[in-house]
């Protein structure tokens, strides 16, 4: 069995983060999303993995390297544009050759790994294997219409009018019959090879397609609502410990993870929340569910239920909440200039100040 991982992409929803760095990169907890799919492969113990990665190619391949550190052999697939999910299963025809194989989302984020999904396709071998959840608004899924006998009878995606709240999951185990299917196929009507045609067209071969409804945490990052959401879940699994230095003015309460070289003073930190190495937080409040990254200042200032990437500073501002800053980033006041804003802002970001 292999695994099939899609980094690849344009990440869209999430500019202007992904102007610079793939969605898949970016830190939950101050770890990129990628390596928990990667983690999740390995502990379901598969090891050759072909990462389909398109124009971030090269940060993608900086970050995770052979995958020998996460126990994976892993194969670059390079995908020229982001042509569909089945495009991608379609270019990575000879790596995956006549195995059967996972095919994850690099985006995606599942609470429990795939270790169970995995061992039962493998006793049970069905055609296809996908996995769904129930949501409240499944017209922004791949929606799925069970037979009585829990067969898949349907699929749509992004549905007008959805048959169920069965939304497909970024997780999909396929046997080598799927590949018929993705040659078989024509571009949908946004011109992308859609993955749910392809199943489609195994169904309607009257090939085994099989379900699992999950019940456990599931979440798609491409959006900041959805990145936040899954920084708070996997902050909630942070064990507390200090391995930076908090002087005694500071007060660190619940779970807080502190890295080697932080630096805490005068400032509360409620937590979950990680502080990365190299960081200074002084006279400051770091609230619940925030994640600030590696060598970042935050000086007389509060935040809270945000990501901060490395190398950012955040000084003398009120509450900031429900954020996503990237790397490098500087927010300060508008010195000598009351009431005033002052923005220096990259392309398609998004800015909602205090009124
Ligand atoms: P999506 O989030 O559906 O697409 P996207 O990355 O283009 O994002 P947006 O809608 O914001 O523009 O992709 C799901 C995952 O699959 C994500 O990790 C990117 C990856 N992917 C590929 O590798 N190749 C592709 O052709 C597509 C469409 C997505």
């Amino acid at each position: 069995m292999k695994a099939l991982v899609l980094s690849g992409g344009s990440g869209t929803r999430l500019r202007p983060i992904t102007h610079t760095a793939p969605k898949q990169l970016v830190p939950v907890a101050n770890k990129p999303v990628l390596y928990y799919v990667l983690e999740d492969i390995a502990q379901a113990g598969v090891t050759e993995v072909g990462i389909v990665v398109g124009e971030s190619a090269r940060e993608i391949q900086e970050a995770v390297g052979d995958g020998s550190r996460f126990g994976l052999q892993v194969t670059y697939i390079r995908q020229e544009a982001p042509l569909g999910l089945a495009h991608a299963v379609l270019i990575a025809r000879e790596f995956l050759g006549d195995d059967d194989f996972v095919m994850y989302l690099g985006d995606n984020f599942v609470v429990g790994g795939i270790a169970d999904l995995v061992r039962e396709f493998r006793t049970q071998r069905p055609d296809a294997q996908i996995l769904l959840t129930r949501v409240p608004d499944p017209a922004a899924f791949g929606v799925a219409e069970l037979g009585a006998d829990g067969q898949v009878v349907s699929l749509e995606e992004k549905p007008q009018q959805p048959r169920s709240d069965l939304a497909l999951v970024g997780v999909y185990l396929f046997s080598p019959a799927v590949h018929e299917a993705v040659r078989s196929i024509k571009p949908s009507w946004r011109g992308e090879l859609e993955i749910t045609h392809a199943l489609q067209w195994l169904i309607d071969e009257h090939r085994d397609v099989r379900s699992t409804t999950i019940h456990g945490y599931w979440k798609d990052t491409g959006n900041v609502t959805d990145m936040l959401e899954v920084n708070r879940t996997a902050l909630e699994t942070v064990e507390a410990r200090t391995h930076g230095v908090v002087d005694t003015d500071s007060e660190v309460i619940g779970r807080v993870r502190i890295e080697a070289g932080a630096r805490i003073r005068g400032s509360r930190i409620v937590g979950p929340a990680v502080i990365g190495t190299g960081t200074l937080v002084s006279g400051s409040y770091i609230g619940p569910y925030t994640s600030i990254g590696d060598n970042c200042r935050v000086e007389n200032g509060e935040i809270e239920f945000s990501i901060m990437l490395s190398d950012s500073r955040l000084e003398g501002v009120g509450r900031v909440h429900g954020s996503l800053i990237g790397r490098n980033v500087t927010v300060t006041p508008a010195l000598h200039i009351p009431s005033t804003n002052r923005l220096i802002l990259g392309d398609h970001s998004e800015v909602q100040i205090a009124s």
